[in-house]
C-alpha cells in the first residue's frame, strides 16, 4: 500500500503542477471542508471531506489545509483542537504521513496563518471567505480552469486507488453476502440494512450514499429510501456500497425466492448475463455511449424473449420501446464520489459533453480509457408512471399490459458491478467476491 501511495502522491504532484502551469499558477492551497450546519440548528450534517483534498490522503475532519507548490513537498497543516466533546484522535503514524511536510494547529484560523499565499496561489475548496482573509485574489478562488484539469485528472486512477476500490468492494461484498442471507430467511427492509452493517463494520453516515434495500414493488424506485418492517419479500433490489480510505463502492444484486413469479425470476437471471456481456465489451477505445446502446439492446432482446414486448434488437430500441423498462444510465465513473467527477466533460479544460436528448440521464459520454473505474449496471424495471403513457401510445399493441401487470409487484432488477479498465480490457472488482 505505502509504495503505491508515494506513486500515488507523485502523481498528483506531476499532475497538479502541469494544471497550475497551464493556468498561470504556481501553488495550490486546498482545504478538507468545513462543516455544514443545518439551518437554524446547532446540527452539522455528516461530515464529508471536499474531494480534491481527500483525492490526496485519506485525512478525515475539516479545516485541515494542504499547500502545493511546484517543486516542493506538500505542506499539510492538520487541525487538531483541544476538544471534550467530540473524540480528538491522535495522529498516529499512518501509511500517508511521510510525503509531506506536516504542521499541526489548535484551530482553524491559525492554519490559515500558517500560510503565507503569494501571487500565484490558487485555492480550491468550499472556504472561499477564508482563502480571500488569507490574502488569495478573487479570480485564483475555484478557478473553473484549474478546477476542470484536477477533475479531468481523477478520471485515471493510480495502483493506490484502483486498490482502494478494490478494497471497498470486497468489504461491500461480505454485506452483500449477509443481506443475501438474511432475505432468504424472510428478513425485512430495516434488519437487511442493519445486517449489512454490521458484517461490513460500517455505520451509516460512513457509506458512499444512502443504501437502497428494497423488496419487491420498491424495487421499482430507482434511489428508494425507506426502511420498511414487514418481512418475507418475494425480490430484494440491494443497492449499497463501502468506503475504504475515502474511495466507495458502488454494487447492486437482485434475489429472488421461489415464491416470486417464474418470469421475473427468468429476467433476473437474463439481466445478470446480459450485465456481463455488457462488461465484457469494456475496453480502452469504446465509447462510454456505446455501452449504454448495446445494454438498451440487450434489455430488448430479453423483454421480447420473455414475451414482454412484441418485437426485440435495434428495432425496439429505436421505437424508444426499452426507456420506460430502462430510465437511467448504464454506469458512471466511480472513486472519491459514488458518480465520480468528469463523466461527461469534453476536454480538460472543461466543457460538458451532453449525452444524446432521448438518453438524458447517462452521466458518462467520454471515451473508455486505461485507468477509469466505472460502473456497469443495467436494470429492467415495472414503473407504473412512465409505462403509463405506452398503454394508449402508437406502439401500444407491442407491449404484453397482461404480463407487466402481473410482473409489477415485483419491482424491477438491477446488477451492478464496478470495473477497472485495463490496457487491452478490464478488471472485474465485484465478481471474484459477489
Ligand atoms: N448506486 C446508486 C446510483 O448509482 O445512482
Ligand atoms: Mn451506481
Amino acid at each position: 500500500m505505502s509504495t503505491n501511495y508515494s506513486a500515488h502522491v507523485a502523481a498528483r504532484r506531476r499532475t497538479t503542477e502541469a494544471a497550475l502551469a497551464a493556468e498561470g499558477f504556481d501553488a495550490l492551497v486546498l482545504s478538507s471542508g468545513k462543516p455544514f450546519t443545518y439551518y437554524s440548528d446547532d446540527q452539522d450534517a455528516p461530515f464529508r471531506t471536499t474531494p480534491h483534498f481527500a483525492h490526496w490522503l485519506p485525512l478525515a475532519g475539516p479545516d485541515h489545509l494542504l499547500c502545493v507548490t511546484a517543486g516542493k513537498r506538500p505542506k499539510l497543516v492538520r487541525v487538531a483542537p483541544e476538544d471534550y466533546w467530540y473524540e480528538q484522535a491522535a495522529l498516529g503514524d499512518p501509511f500517508w504521513k511521510s510525503e509531506f511536510d506536516l504542521v499541526e494547529v489548535g484551530d482553524a484560523a491559525k492554519g490559515w496563518k500558517s500560510l503565507s499565499p503569494g501571487a500565484r496561489t490558487a485555492y480550491v475548496g468550499d472556504h472561499p471567505e477564508a482563502a480571500k482573509a488569507a490574502g488569495i485574489a478573487a479570480a485564483a478562488i475555484n478557478p473553473p480552469k484549474l478546477v476542470a484539469r484536477l477533475d479531468w485528472a481523477r478520471a485515471y486512477k493510480s495502483a493506490y486507488e484502483i486498490e482502494c476500490q478494490s478494497l471497498a468492494t470486497q468489504r461491500a461484498a461480505k454485506g452483500h453476502k449477509a443481506a443475501k442471507h438474511a432475505f432468504e430467511s424472510g428478513a425485512s427492509e430495516l434488519e437487511i440494512h442493519h445486517l449489512y452493517l454490521e458484517a461490513t463494520g460500517c455505520v451509516d453516515r460512513e457509506l458512499p450514499y444512502e443504501s437502497i434495500v428494497a423488496l419487491d414493488e420498491k424495487g421499482a424506485t430507482l434511489h428508494y429510501q425507506s426502511k420498511r418492517t414487514q418481512r418475507d419479500g418475494r425480490v430484494l433490489l440491494i443497492d449499497i456500497g463501502a468506503p475504504w480510505l475515502g474511495y466507495g463502492s458502488d454494487i447492486t444484486r437482485t434475489w429472488t425466492t421461489d415464491a416470486a413469479d417464474p418470469v421475473f425470476r427468468e429476467l433476473t437471471r437474463g439481466l445478470d448475463a446480459a450485465q456481463q456481456r455488457l462488461c465484457a465489451l469494456a475496453k480502452p477505445g469504446i465509447a462510454y455511449l456505446d455501452l449504454h446502446v448495446a445494454a438498451h439492446r440487450e434489455i430488448a432482446d430479453l423483454l421480447h424473449q420473455l414475451g414482454i414486448l412484441g418485437v426485440g434488437g435495434m428495432d425496439a430500441v429505436e421505437r424508444g420501446l426499452t426507456r420506460p423498462f430502462f430510465p437511467h444510465g448504464v454506469g458512471h465513473f466511480l472513486g472519491i464520489q459514488v458518480h465520480d467527477v468528469g463523466g461527461r466533460q469534453a476536454e480538460p479544460t472543461g466543457g460538458t459533453k451532453a449525452p444524446p436528448a432521448q438518453y438524458p440521464y447517462l452521466r458518462t459520454t467520454r471515451a473508455v480509457e486505461e485507468h477509469q473505474v466505472f460502473t456497469i449496471e443495467p436494470g429492467v424495471y415495472f414503473i407504473p408512471m412512465l409505462l403509463r403513457e405506452h398503454r394508449s401510445g402508437p406502439n401500444a399493441a407491442l407491449f404484453d399490459w397482461k404480463s407487466i401487470d402481473r410482473l409489477t409487484p415485483f419491482g424491477g432488477v438491477r446488477i451492478e458491478d464496478n470495473l477497472v479498465v485495463t490496457q487491452d480490457g478490464h478488471r472485474n472488482l465485484t465478481r471474484p467476491h459477489i
